[in-house]
């Protein structure tokens, strides 16, 4: 029997302790649209259908609180909680109703190094879904660090049905939909955030994008440069409260008869990490500043969706 599969990032949840400027950031700067508040969370919205791809909350610390990941139906969403015990997991949330805007139905748990994750069914998304200039679409890819990658990667391939799309030496590639990646795993950096990757409709509007950055007095620290794995362009800045943050556009779009290429088969020439190799290095303290991004350990539950 096939595997049932999750089929898109659909959202983040995120805490700031400068809540204020997060907001402004993300919608002035960044781009993104309220779409409502509640009991203290805001929620952002992208161009594409989905209700929204952020929530922003208040926190003591910065931190990443839960990914949510959209799947077809509420017989899918049993399926996955059973691979998610089948797999040795404990369910921190079991599969029931959930409040829209968050579903009709869903299940929590934590992945082996901790994170939250969350699977829903049945938003009620947006009518409107139309790309618009300069405006992010949809959430591209999460891309987290890793203390034990090859637990992680196992659970993300058998219990949430991704697909290995490519391996370098830093980096795993998964898959759950056309798009090359949806979530990117390191080998190494413990439960930290690499960043967070938000697509853009074009290479001019991440462009324009990096061009609001700089008006706000942030530098790039990566980019612009046209990936190996993806082959998807890229802009990498520091947001609010050092949050690395990614422009993206042109994502390699795959079928099921693509193979995945192994770290040998991606090297690039002395002095290059992309393909256009107009670009420096990743800043150093982009890095760093990933690694000061966690995921809260509890407290992240459904209850507040039901
Ligand atoms: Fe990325």
């Amino acid at each position: 029997m096939s595997r049932a599969q999750v089929r898109a990032l659909r959202s983040i949840d995120l805490g700031f302790s400068d809540l204020d400027n997060a907001l402004r950031f993300f919608t002035e700067v960044w781009n993104l649209t309220p779409a409502g508040e509640s009991g203290g969370v805001h929620y952002l919205r992208a161009t594409s259908a989905f209700h929204h791809i952020l929530t922003l909350r208040h926190m003591a610390q910065p931190a990443l609180l839960r990914m949510v990941f959209d799947t077809a139906d509420a017989d899918t969403v049993d399926a996955l909680h059973a691979q998610v015990l089948a797999h040795g997991l404990k369910t921190i949330d079991p599969p029931g109703r959930l409040r829209q805007p968050h579903g009709d139905y869903g299940f929590g748990f934590k992945d082996p190094e901790g994170r939250n994750i969350a699977i829903v069914c049945g938003v009620k998304d947006h009518a409107d879904a139309a790309d618009r200039p300069d405006r992010p679409r949809k959430l591209s890819h999460i891309n987290v660090n890793a203390g034990d990658s090859e637990a992680t990667f196992a659970c993300y391939r058998d219990a949430l049905g991704f697909t290995l799309t490519d391996t370098t030496r830093r980096l795993r590639f998964l898959s759950c939909n056309a798009d090359h990646h949806s979530v990117v795993l390191g080998f190494t950096g413990g439960d930290t955030l690499n960043h967070i990757a938000f697509e853009m409709p074009d290479l001019e509007s991440v462009m324009r994008g990096a061009g609001r950055m700089r008006d706000d007095r942030r530098a790039i620290e990566w980019g612009p440069g046209r990936h190996g794995p993806g082959n998807n362009v890229f802009c990498y800045f520091l947001g609010p409260q050092d949050m690395p943050v990614e422009l993206t556009a042109e994502m390699q779009q795959i079928d099921v008869t693509d193979r995945a290429r192994t770290p040998e088969q991606w090297t690039w020439p002395p002095g290059r990490l992309d393909y256009w190799g107009i670009s420096a290095a990743p800043s150093a303290r982009m890095d760093a500043a990933g690694l000061r991004y966690k995921f809260t350990g509890d407290g992240w539950r459904l209850d507040e969706w039901r």
